[in-house]
């Protein structure tokens, strides 16, 4: 089944779904080539895509790949060494197509060419998905939080598109914290299509509860998850007596000092940390930028 999960409904959002510029590379020239088939440029500074999805690609709603383009030719040798980074595959497992959600960093080794991609281009893509962000990862439990920041949100496009996440939690609460309104974008559009989702709508149910918060612009919560978790206003404002590691499950994913800050909070709460050898309370995984 495939499914168009990063329509915008967001004014700003440009959908380019039409090939139109040649390939950055050629399948001949290119091992591990797929084809990227939509882009959508969220904000200055932040972009989705599709690709295809490689035959041999099996990975659990969750995982990551390393991406990447052809280098430029080394001058003496005329060999090219691709440039490659890890990024979080943003659709589910059942998809078949693939989805990213990326920065664009303007001096990036990556990013400041990726971003600049068309459908029909062509980027390199290991098959060979690994991760914490996983089912597997954590116990059962009564409620599911997936804490982000910034592109953090990747990992949750997929997991909150996947039936089990579903199937495992009574209640499912997406924080992401991002520096401005717009930035939200993306997992905005994620979270609104879920209701309307042909394969999870009914799942979801009444179980979803979306806590956008932002730093740098007033917004409906305003501020630092990490504080308005220290403070109890995120839990009064969800209605959440306690967070406990009887009832409470998580997973984090955003920049280094996000995850160790959001780690002490759960900690102080009395969650422990998880492993796919070791399942506990919360798993962990680093934002992948750059
Ligand atoms: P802040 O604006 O207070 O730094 P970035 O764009 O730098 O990746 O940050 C994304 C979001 O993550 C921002 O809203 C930022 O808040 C927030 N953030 C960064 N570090 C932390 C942290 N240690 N704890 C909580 N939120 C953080």
């Amino acid at each position: 089944m495939n499914q168009i999960a990063a329509t915008p409904n967001a004014a700003t959002a440009e959908t380019v779904a039409a090939p139109v510029a040649a390939p950055v590379a050629t399948p001949a020239t290119i091992p591990d080539a797929t084809e990227v088939t939509a882009v959508t440029h969220w904000t200055d500074r932040l972009f989705s895509f599709r690709c295809k999805r490689p035959a041999a690609l099996r990975f659990r709603s969750g995982e990551f790949v390393m991406i990447g383009l052809p280098g430029d030719p080394d001058p003496v040798t005329d060999r090219s060494k691709p440039v490659m980074r890890a990024y979080s595959i943003a659709s589910p497992a059942w998809d078949d197509e693939l989805e990213f959600y990326s920065i664009k960093v303007a001096d990036g080794p990556l990013t400041s060419r990726l971003q600049h991609v068309r459908p029909g281009d062509l980027i390199i893509l290991r098959p060979k998905p690994v991760g914490t962000l996983v089912h597997d990862a954590i116990l059962p439990g009564k409620r599911l939080w997936l804490f982000a920041t910034g592109t953090g949100f990747a990992p949750f496009a997929s997991l909150l598109r996947e039936p089990e996440t579903w199937e495992r939690f009574d209640r499912v609460i997406v924080t992401h914290t991002c520096r401005e309104v717009a930035d939200l974008a993306y997992g905005r559009a994620i979270v609104a299509a879920l209701p309307d989702d042909p394969l999870i709508g009914e799942l979801v149910g009444n179980k979803l509860s979306y806590y956008p918060t932002t730093t740098r612009q007033d917004s409906v919560h305003t501020g630092r998850i990490t504080d308005l978790l220290r403070a109890g206003t995120a839990q009064r404002d969800l209605g959440i007596d306690a967070i406990s590691a009887a009832t409470d499950r998580a997973m984090i994913c955003g920049s280094l000092d996000f995850n160790i800050d959001i780690k002490a909070v759960l900690e102080g709460f009395g969650l422990g940390e998880g492993a796919n050898s070791d399942p506990r309370h919360y798993v962990v995984e680093k934002a992948f930028v750059g």
